[in-house]
This record gives structure tokens, sequence and C-alpha cells, in this order.
């Protein structure tokens, strides 16, 4: 595969709850909050976890075993500090250490359009999500035009990241047995639910 440059996010880490982004995301985490079910003792993990606040915020609501997974460490020590009581880990979506169906549910909340290999991170996911289990997967909801010259944009400078519609995001993972279960959105975010069958 081409090699490509990844957005960084190490070097804003302790400022990324407070700043744009952190803003930004809260029509995500909104989203997430409102469409995620958890009951006990469920084993969750979220990919591209970042600083912790979907974790955290699902916390509020319900007792579960929390997982996060991140490749920049600076965001990772954000989201230790946020949740100390879960397991934390450096590692990317598509190689990660876990066993086969280890997890009831997994989110990947505006991280999945910087994944580098989808078909990979797909993969991945079929194989540590139980059979039944959720995968919810929030990202940006961007029209049609918009999309088109970002996704340009980032081709021609060569960085990793790609803005996909609820249905191209059904129709990848339909490949690696998932099915959609619904796709809900609120102005520029959107969640995609998917069943591993
Ligand atoms: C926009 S941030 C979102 C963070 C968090 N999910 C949130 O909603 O606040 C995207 C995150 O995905 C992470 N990321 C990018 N590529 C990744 C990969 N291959 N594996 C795991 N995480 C990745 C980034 O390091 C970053 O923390």
């Amino acid at each position: 595969m081409e090699s490509k440059k990844n957005f960084k996010f190490d070097k804003r880490a302790e400022s990324y709850d407070d700043g744009f982004e952190g803003k930004v995301s809260q029509k995500f985490y909104d989203l997430v909050i409102k469409n995620v079910v958890v009951s006990n003792e469920m084993n969750v993990l979220d990919v591209g976890c970042g600083t912790g606040t979907i974790l955290y915020r699902l916390k509020e609501m319900y007792s579960f075993n929390g997982y996060g997974i991140d490749v920049e460490e600076k965001m990772l020590e954000q989201a230790r500090l946020k949740c100390p009581d879960m397991d934390i880990r450096l590692c990317s979506c598509d190689d990660t250490p876990f066993n086969e169906d280890q997890f009831d549910i997994i989110i990947a909340c505006m991280a999945y359009h910087h994944f580098p290999d989808k078909d990979s991170f797909s993969r991945e996911t079929a194989r540590i999500l139980k059979k039944g289990g959720i995968l919810y997967i929030a990202d940006p909801k961007l029209p049609l035009p918009i999309r088109k010259v970002l996704n340009r944009a980032l081709d021609i400078h060569k960085i990793n990241g790609r803005i996909f519609t609820s249905n191209e995001v059904a129709d990848n993972f339909s490949n690696f047995g998932f099915e959609c279960v619904f796709d809900k959105s609120d102005v520029y975010a959107q969640i995609i639910c998917l069943k591993k069958i």
C-alpha cells in the first residue's frame, strides 16, 4: 500500500478536550452516548480512543470493562488520567493484542476516517468482536461536494483520511460479516451501528 502521512494529535493532547477539536467533537460524543447501549460487565473497546472522553462518559452511565487503544501516546496519557480503571494501550486498530471474540461492543468515534487501511481494521474488528456483538462508527457526515473536495485534497497531500457515507461504511463492513442495524445523523455527525452476524 502507498505510504501516507498521519494526522498528528500528540502535540495538542493536553489541550485537545478544551480546544477546537474537543468542541466540534461534542456532537459526535452526544450521538454516541444517545445510541450506544451497554449492559453490566460487558467488554467495551474504544478504538482510536484519543483522550478517553467516550469511555469516561459511558462510565458515568454504565458499569463495564473498558478498553481503549490509540497510536498516540500523549493522547493515551490523557485517557489514562480520565479512566484510571481501564485498560488503555498503545496499538493500531488493525493489529491489536486482544483475543478472538473478546468484545461485546467496539466503538470508533471520530477515528474511522483516520484509519490507514479500512479492510485491515474491519478484519481485526471481526476477529475480536463476539458473534452478535455491536460495532458503532461515529464519523463526519458531509454533503457530497464538500466530501469530494476534502477527499481529493487528502489524496493529493498523501494524508491518511477519507470521509465515507453511511452506505459506504455499511458496504465496507458487509464484506467482513457485518450487517447494518441502523444509521442516524445530526447535522455534520453520523453514527452507523453494525452487528457481527
Ligand atoms: C480525531 S481523534 C478522536 C479521538 C477520540 N475518539 C475522540 O472522539 O475524542 C482520532 C484518534 O484516532 C487515533 N488514530 C489514528 N489512527 C489510528 C490507528 N491506526 N489506530 C488507532 N488509533 C488511531 C488518533 O491518534 C487520534 O487519537
